[in-house]
């Protein structure tokens, strides 16, 4: 094998990440081509604010402040665009791909989005799309899921994918903090941006549930009519009661394919069960503090997949950050270039043409739930409580009342439900907020795990 191949690569966006990649790459061609056989060559690197490309060692006559230099650039095999949002960087894939460019990017709020119409052009063009840093930064995910695990029908997978939002849940926990104070933190200490809105609201973790759909459970959601929670509206009372329950609260991301299908529907044609539905949905969650997922802290993430050979997998590592994520566009990079200079599929992913599943609608999700009211203490409410929930089939596993102030005359009551149908749950919910003995709105999380 020749160690002279090289593959002349193209960068757009030379910010945290954009930046982290281009000083790897340059820090690194040497160990890069002894262990891949091919010389990467960052011959461009695209950025309005040029100075932030010479802070990561590019050489000044290798900056340009237009992506088109980049695309248009008929050496460049490899357009990694790593800008973000989803104007301008579909502009970019979109470019590079009709100029017969592979991609690399780490955008998954452009693939949640715009996915189908991306891979949908890079087929047709027999190019790649790499996205492993789209999904938990620096953890190898998606190489695992696609070729590792290729052999399973995935049954399920829980996963923390947004860093920012377990840092700030950790902190609630640990510290006995309100979700302010603990944002406030993360803020002061770089785990949250300035504008935390994309990661607390959900929507991040929302982006990168989707892709993880698609690719581990041959299914394309509507990104809009994903079901998301945030954190902002946890309090830490919660936290306190649910840790003495024990149990830790987590933003999670679910998949559950239902029936578990088994291994011999295929029959070896490469056909996929389609009656089956698939659960999706981004909410907090309350994990028995024994799962292992509870005990992921700080900014880490961590996914776990259930899959039908292997069984559970769990997957651990920094979901950001400009070196862990560079890590995984450096790997997409050199995967790419070895495709390009020795042939192969590279990591070509094949994405669904055909959903194998049908969406469920979230009324029919099931989940033990959390549950705190603060109601009026008198006779018989407790009573009430009970009898609503039961007449729309959920049923009370466990009960905790916090006795009154005699002063404000209101109890907290916590209740534990058996299993029960999301929208049972929200009809009962309706039908206590209608009967006039909440003091409060009620709270809900579901549990998990
Ligand atoms: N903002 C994300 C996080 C990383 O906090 O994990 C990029 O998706």
């Amino acid at each position: 094998m020749s160690m002279n191949a090289v593959c002349k690569v193209g960068l757009v966006g030379a910010g945290v990440v954009g930046g982290g990649v281009a000083e790897t790459i340059l820090a690194r061609a040497g160990l890069l081509a002894r262990r891949s056989g091919v010389h990467i060559d960052l011959v461009k690197v695209a950025d309005k604010d040029q100075p932030r490309a010479y802070a990561a060692g590019v050489p000044k006559d290798r900056v340009v402040d237009d992506f088109r230099a980049v695309v248009d650039d008929p050496e460049i095999r490899i357009v990694a665009e790593l800008m973000g949002g989803t104007g301008v960087a579909c502009d970019v894939v979109m470019s590079a791909l009709a100029a017969g460019k592979h991609v690399v990017t780490a955008n998954k709020a452009l693939l949640a989005e715009r996915g189908r119409d991306i891979f949908a052009k890079a087929r047709d063009k027999n190019l790649v799309v790499a996205f492993e840093a789209a999904v938990a930064g620096g953890i190898p995910l998606l190489l695992a899921l696609r070729d590792g695990l290729v052999a399973n029908r995935m049954q399920s997978l829980l996963g923390i994918v947004n860093g920012t939002c377990n840092y700030i849940l950790t902190e609630m926990t640990g510290k006995n903090l309100p979700f302010e104070g603990a944002l406030k933190e993360a803020q002061r200490l770089g785990f949250a941006e300035a504008d935390p809105s994309g990661d607390v609201d959900g929507k991040d973790s929302g982006h990168k549930l989707a892709l993880l759909s698609a690719l581990a459970f041959e299914t394309w959601i509507d990104f809009s009519r994903l079901h998301i929670e945030g954190i902002k509206n946890i309090r830490d009372i919660d936290i306190r009661i649910a840790s003495n329950l024990g149990y830790t609260p987590k933003l999670l991301g679910v998949i559950r394919a239902e029936p578990r299908p088994s291994s011999s529907e295929e029959g070896g044609r490469g056909e996929v069960a389609e009656n089956g539905r698939l659960f999706l949905s981004v909410h907090p969650a309350l994990l028995r503090t024994s799962h292992p997922l509870a005990a992921v802290s700080g900014s880490m993430n961590a996914v776990e997949t259930e899959g039908d050979a292997v069984m559970e997998s769990m997957f651990y590592g920094r979901g950001a950050g400009r070196y862990p994520t560079a890590s995984a566009v450096v790997s997409d990079i050199v995967a790419v270039a070895k495709s390009v200079v020795f042939g192969g599929p590279g990591p070509a992913w094949f994405p669904p043409e055909k959903n194998a599943y049908r969406i469920a609608p979230f009324t029919d999700y099931q989940a033990r739930y959390y549950l705190r009211f603060v109601i009026r203490d008198k006779p018989g409410v407790l009573g009430t409580l009970a009898t609503v929930l039961g007449a729309r089939n959920v049923s009370i596993a466990a009960m905790h009342q916090f006795e009154a102030d005699r002063f404000d005359g209101l109890a907290s009551v916590c209740l534990i439900t058996h299993s029960a149908r999301e929208g049972n749950l929200s009809q009962a919910i309706n039908d206590i907020s209608a009967l006039d003995i909440l003091h409060e709105p009620p709270v809900l999380i579901r549990i998990e795990g």
